[in-house]
């Protein structure tokens, strides 16, 4: 049998792992990084340190993170591993221990065992620099050296697991989170306050379990968007891995207001839907509009993916869903022909109405480990999109918005993204300016060597 990073597409090409942390300064840069965009955009990944056991899952990999340091127009780049403790014990043995998502429940005789990868997000909140992954506790690293300081529970308090897709309320300080799990409670929504002290958790009564991967928030409420996507014991033993999709349950959409429970949840109906990725959400009058990346089936959580059938419905596409209160009707629109994935907006803007939303843009399936190759920009109000391609072959990321300061138009600002070189086979942190995304990149840093793809990235300003 060939070995898995021969064939798997997600272990290859700019999907592949690295081998190495390093430490780059001065880097080399074409154009020019503003003098007064000081901080440092850290962005998380998978990165397996060993050749898996058996099957690999993209979501599998060790995490490791990125971090790209701009101080005075002058660009600096380290990244480290997320050292779990997992990936001590592996870094012992010499060799992968943990089995992925795709064969956890193989040959099961006890429970599974699970590593705690800390691969998919990086947030800073209350002092605290936290790499995420959904199925874990949250691992603390400093926020300089990228050294990983350990789990952690919020003193104690976190009884569940975290997403890796805290809402940050830039009005109350706080961080907004949810776990979730294949047993009860299958849902619990958490509230931090502004020192980052767990001062809420409150379970969610749901129809049944699945994996929650984002969620919404906005000033008045709380929106968990619950996908036909099931966890079965059944599948589990019969196929190895727990995931099951189950369209005929269609998707649920639970309203819940802030200061409410699990009893003052409204659910709305709509078509099978699986979303990673809600762009944004806000309330205006009796309706909640929520805007989403869909997938109208999902493939990617499927160990048969490659053998089955890509078409429209298995990639993702943004769309709105437009929740009427009164009537308790969902309107569903498609909003672009085109597959992107990666929604962000303005963080200043999150809960609130946006009018600019940024995308990665693809032109083939996901399912295959194709890339995103272009930087999306939806203008809500008049509904012009921009586009900026970086070539055929050279994928891109999520793209996050940087604001250039306070107070000023909804787009004055950067979007930020690593770029893959292929011809040169490495990476370029590139910074668009979010008014012109078609134009040239304001600046291109050009890291020594590739940055693989990852999931997902924040800024944090000096
Ligand atoms: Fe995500």
């Amino acid at each position: 049998m060939s070995r898995e990073s021969e064939t798997n597409p997600f272990l290859q090409g700019n999907f592949g792992p690295i081998g190495s942390e390093d430490d780059y300064t001065d880097l080399r840069v074409i154009g020019e990084i503003p003098r007064d965009l000081n901080g440092t955009y850290y962005r998380n990944g998978p990165n397996p340190a060993f050749e898996p056991t058996g099957r690999y899952h993209w979501f599998d990999g060790d995490g490791m993170v990125h971090a790209v340091t701009l101080r005075n127009g002058k660009a600096a780049y380290r990244n480290r591993w997320v050292a779990s403790k997992g990936l001590e014990e592996e870094r012992q043995a010499g060799h992968a221990l943990y089995p992925g998502l795709l064969d956890v429940g193989k040959n099961l005789t006890e429970a599974p065992r699970f590593k705690n990868t800390g691969n998919t997000n990086i947030v800073f909140h209350a002092g605290k620099l936290l790499a995420l992954m959904e199925g874990a506790l949250p691992t603390q690293l400093q926020p300089c050296t990228l050294a990983t300081l350990g789990e952690y529970d919020f003193e104690g308090k976190l009884q569940t697991v975290m997403t890796a897709h805290p809402k940050m309320d830039r009005e109350t300080g706080e961080m907004l989170f949810f776990g979730y799990g294949p047993f009860p409670p299958y849902l619990t929504y958490h509230v931090a306050d502004k020192q980052g002290r767990l001062v809420r958790s409150q379970e969610i009564d749901i129809e049944w379990p699945s994996m929650i991967h984002d969620f919404v928030t906005t000033r008045e409420y709380v929106v968990f968007i619950l996908c036909p996507l099931v966890f079965s014991l059944e599948n589990m033993f019969s196929r190895g891995t727990p995931f099951s999709w189950e369209p005929e349950r269609g998707t649920r959409i639970g309203v819940m207001p802030r200061t409410g429970g699990s009893a003052d949840v409204q659910w709305y109906s709509t078509d099978a839907s699986y979303v990673f990725h809600p762009m944004n959400a806000y309330a205006e009058g009796d309706t909640l509009v929520v805007e989403v990346a869909r997938f109208g089936k999902l493939t990617l959580m499927d160990p048969d993916a490659q053998q089955q059938p890509q078409g429209p419905e298995t990639n993702p596409r943004l769309h709105r869903w437009t929740l009427d209160r009164a009537g308790g009707t969902v309107r569903s629109e498609p909003l672009d022909d085109r597959v992107a994935e990666f929604p962000r907006v303005n963080e200043a803007k999150v809960g609130l109405r946006h009018r600019y939303g940024y995308m990665a843009g693809a032109g083939e399936s996901l399912g295959t480990g194709a890339t995103f190759t272009a930087i999306y920009k939806y203008d809500r109000e008049t509904g012009r999109q921009e586009t900026h391609e970086f070539g055929p072959g050279n994928g891109c990321g999520e793209a996050i918005f940087v604001p250039k300061h306070a107070g000023v138009a909804e787009d004055e600002g950067y979007l930020m993204t690593f770029v893959y070189d292929a011809p040169n086979n490495r990476s370029e942190f590139v910074l668009l300016d979010a008014q012109h995304v078609t134009g040239e990149p304001l600046a291109r840093v050009q890291i020594p060597r590739r940055v693989p793809y990852g999931f997902h990235g924040n800024w944090l300003a000096a």
